[in-house]
């Protein structure tokens, strides 16, 4: 029991980790916004929610950090404290042990219920729930409204069946589940009249998605990006993240003949070596992996690829590290992730013998990275000269600099007075940084579209 308080009038919800807890935390934003409270800043909120992230130690610690300078604040009463994703879901109960100055944790699954929670904290008793409630949360969410941004995320599966020996997310998100297809269609639809132009469908294993559509026909993702496909303003679509096991020929069609499917795809690998892809539970080998991103090839060739890598498995040695370099080279990648391998407690790799020395992790990770920087170079340098359409998102540093993303998700800054955020424009590239590109606008692409619709 801690002291009753006043219930708290404004809020700040701060995501750490993947685009999923983004779009939890935006999900718990409105959720708070329609209790009638105000958005505000971390150093002012009455109360700040930290979303979590718990996929390596590094972000797992960050949160404990936060609730103390979050205690310590300044200025006015401590905030009222909420520790959501998924560090409450794995460590709920010693987050209340170890913080006694956290009010409120709530798993990935029960956020719903965070309305609740945050009267019984301010009636002077913690909350804690980390429940997996058989009904959905998505059903008690109040629905999307306007949007801030003309890109929006939709999450679309949750959960995770694959159980890799390093990986939390099916503890701490739970198995698989796919939202039903009415659900997203509306919610898509709901997102396009709140002023979305580009939606990323987001799942821990997204392409597992599956389910009947509105004659019963079961579908996979590709039928789902092929309903959205017809959404009228609705102008890009993206998905992530995909297993290589579950990338059916359907989806690889969809790259092909989907015009708003954006030519881009996330398809982690982990490893170059087949012996420690065996030890890391992923069902598949180098070899599928390669034929899968042959085949999306195949189907449109300029799709920018993406991947996932850990460095420092148990057990890997030098000979396995250069598969992973020789994987990186046979791909090429538009951009990649990669990170040092983190043991996870639970997890079969964290009791595995062999753990690699963190120096020799240090040395792996930037030999991998310095080879996926060039890759990206490349990528980035071969746009140069090019014309494309972006989607203009958010501004930039310098005085009427607008960023946008090409269809293969670069970052392009422009500077044009015509331009507004929101706008599909066509551009040609002129530079090519090592993170973002430059491009000159030639059409106003939104505006030739409109009128080609009219027409
Ligand atoms: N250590 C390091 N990286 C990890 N990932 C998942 N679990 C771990 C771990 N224990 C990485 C994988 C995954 C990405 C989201 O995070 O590459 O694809
Ligand atoms: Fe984790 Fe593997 Fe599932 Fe990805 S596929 S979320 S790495 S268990």
């Amino acid at each position: 029991m801690t002291a009753r308080r006043t219930p708290p009038k404004s809020f700040h919800v701060k995501s750490f980790g993947c685009q999923m807890n983004v779009y939890d935390g935006e999900r718990m934003a409105e959720m708070l916004a329609g209790q009638g409270m105000t958005q505000a800043g971390a150093d002012s909120a009455d109360i700040v929610v930290l979303n979590t992230c718990h996929i390596r130690e590094k972000a797992a610690e960050k949160v404990y950090s936060d609730i103390g300078r979050l205690a310590r604040r300044e200025g006015g009463p401590r905030p009222m404290i909420a520790v959501a994703g998924c560090v409450a879901q794995a460590e709920g109960g010693e987050i209340v042990r170890r913080a006694p100055q956290v009010d409120i944790v709530v798993g990935p699954q029960a956020y719903h219920r965070l309305p609740a929670m945050v009267a019984q904290a301010a009636d002077g008793r913690r909350a804690l729930d980390t429940d997996m409630p058989a009904d959905s949360k998505f059903d008690a969410l109040p629905g999307r409204g306007r949007q801030s941004r003309p890109t929006a995320f939709l999450t679309v599966q949750e959960g995770c069946d694959k159980f890799c020996t390093y990986c939390v997310v099916p503890y701490t998100r739970g198995a698989e589940i796919s939202r039903p297809w009415a659900a997203i269609v509306d919610e898509a639809k709901a997102l396009v009249d709140g002023g979305a132009r580009e939606i990323s469908l987001l799942g821990q294993n997204v392409n597992a998605w599956a389910g009947a559509d509105e004659t019963g026909r079961v579908q996979g993702l590709d039928g789902l990006i092929r309903a959205l496909d017809r959404l009228p303003g609705l102008q890009r679509i993206r998905y992530t993240t995909s297993h290589p096991n579950d990338m059916t020929q359907g989806l690889i069609d969809a790259h092909a003949d989907v015009p708003k499917l954006m030519p881009f795809l996330h398809l982690p690998v982990q490893s170059g070596s087949d012996r420690i892809l065996k030890a890391m539970n992923r069902s598949h080998d180098t070899a599928s992996y390669l034929a899968v991103i042959a085949r999306v090839r195949a189907a449109r060739p300029d799709i920018a690829v993406s991947g996932d890598f850990i460095v420092g498995f148990p057990g890997e040695t030098d000979a396995d590290f250069e598969a992973t370099l020789d994987l990186v080279r046979a791909t090429g990648y538009a951009q990649a992730y990669s990170f040092k391998y983190s043991p996870r407690a639970g997890t079969p790799a964290a009791t595995m013998t062999d753990q690699i020395a963190p120096d020799l992790m240090d040395e792996r990770l930037q030999r991998l990275q310095a080879l996926i920087n060039e890759q990206q170079q490349a990528f980035n340098h071969a746009t140069v000269g090019r014309r494309t359409d972006i989607l203009l998102e958010r501004t930039g540093k310098l005085p009427g600099q607008l960023i946008g993303k090409s269809p293969w998700l670069q970052s392009v800054h422009v500077i044009d007075p015509s331009a507004a955020i929101g706008d599909l424009v066509e551009v040609e590239i002129v530079q090519a940084g090592p993170n973002s590109l430059t491009g000159r606008l030639s059409q106003p692409l939104a505006r030739l579209r409109e009128r080609d619709r009219l027409a």
